[in-house]
């Protein structure tokens, strides 16, 4: 199995990760309506016998549920599992020991002693500086409550100054978690890419699938339920401007006898220091995703994807 590694001193893991957000969550994935712990245990299980290592999850992912399906989950297997959660900046944390507190909850919903990759879900500094943030988590660090530490949602300038604050403690930022898919490149514009392999940053890129729409399955007889609904990108319009990019990731997905979500996903894998964290609510996704690893788009086909998808930069 591919592995990467995350940043320049942390763990080797899975070339793909899988993203737990719609474990648990009700609100905008319909959990427990459409599918439920059954459904996700099974993808669980699925993922780890095709090897994957990476988890993501959050403690604001179903309101702690998703950490704690998680932490089942993993009990069995301690220790050859990466977990990497992520602390929500909410205004009621002001001080370096609600940091601490929250990791400690974390620890306990996750059912482990230390977190392996722990990320700051969005970037603030209205409430909490940087400066006390990242000296917290440094603490968190030192007393090996977590292992690695990560950001999400970091502006290259945020970015840089989360690894610098860090780097004084003598601890490497590990991560930026972003979003990043074929239709949603803003991040290369921005020279975050640049900036993340300059700095030795691994990027997670989140909603890889962008929510479902790569993998071909929608069309303007078929809709999500839920929250996506009203996304206007699922909508008849929506779908056509994507036609460029869904064509050929459906032409190439013929070439390589793969699917639609396996090859955007192949995409990722080739961009350098990438690691995508696709969702998957089913045993048969999670086996679908990890379906990306273990072949390669060529060259010319990774350009002409990039290409295509062009107006999305
Ligand atoms: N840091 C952040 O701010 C942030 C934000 C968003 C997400 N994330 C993380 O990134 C992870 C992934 O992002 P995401 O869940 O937003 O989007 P995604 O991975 O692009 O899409 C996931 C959804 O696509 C569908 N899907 C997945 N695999 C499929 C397959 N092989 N075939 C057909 N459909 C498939 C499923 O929904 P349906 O079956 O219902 O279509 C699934 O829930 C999250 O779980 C979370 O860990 C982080």
């Amino acid at each position: 199995m591919l592995t990467k590694q995350l940043g320049p001193h942390g763990p080797h893991v899975s070339a793909i990760g899988i993203g737990t957000w719609s474990w648990g969550d009700r609100l905008f994935w319909g959990y427990g309506s459409q599918y439920g712990e059954t459904e996700v245990a099974a993808a669980f299980q699925a993922a780890v016998a095709a090897g994957i290592t990476l988890f993501d999850t959050a403690e604001i992912y179903g309101w702690g549920e998703s950490e704690r399906l998680l932490g089942r989950f993993q009990a069995d297997h301690p220790s050859s599992l990466c977990l990497a959660t992520k602390y929500g900046p909410v205004p009621w944390r002001l001080t370096q020991d609600t940091v601490l507190r929250a990791i400690r909850d974390s620890l306990s919903r996750l059912q482990t002693d230390t977190i392996d990759l722990y990320q700051v879900h969005w970037p603030f500094s209205f409430l909490m500086s940087y400066e006390t943030l990242f000296k917290a988590l440094a603490t968190a660090v030192h007393q090996g409550l977590i292992q690695t530490v990560g950001v999400s949602n970091y502006s290259v300038d945020q970015m840089r100054k989360a690894h610098q604050l860090l780097a004084q403690q003598g601890i490497p930022l590990a991560v930026n978690q972003v979003r990043y898919s074929l239709i949603t490149r803003q991040i290369e514009r921005q020279g975050l890419t640049a900036a993340a392999r300059d700095l030795k940053v691994t990027l997670l890129a989140y909603s890889p699938l962008a929510q479902g729409l790569l993998t071909g399955k929608y069309s303007s007889g078929q809709s999500p339920a839920g929250a996506r609904a009203s996304d206007r990108r699922f909508k008849p319009d929506g779908l056509r401007k994507l036609a460029p990019v869904t064509n050929l990731l459906q032409k190439l997905a013929m070439v390589h006898d793969k699917t639609m979500a396996q090859v955007a996903l192949n995409w990722l894998i080739a961009q350098e220091g990438v690691i995508p964290i696709p969702g998957a609510k089913t045993a048969q996704q999670a086996t679908e995703n990890v379906g990306a690893l273990g072949w390669s788009l060529t060259t010319d086909e990774v350009a002409a994807l990039s290409e295509a998808s062009r107006p999305w930069l």
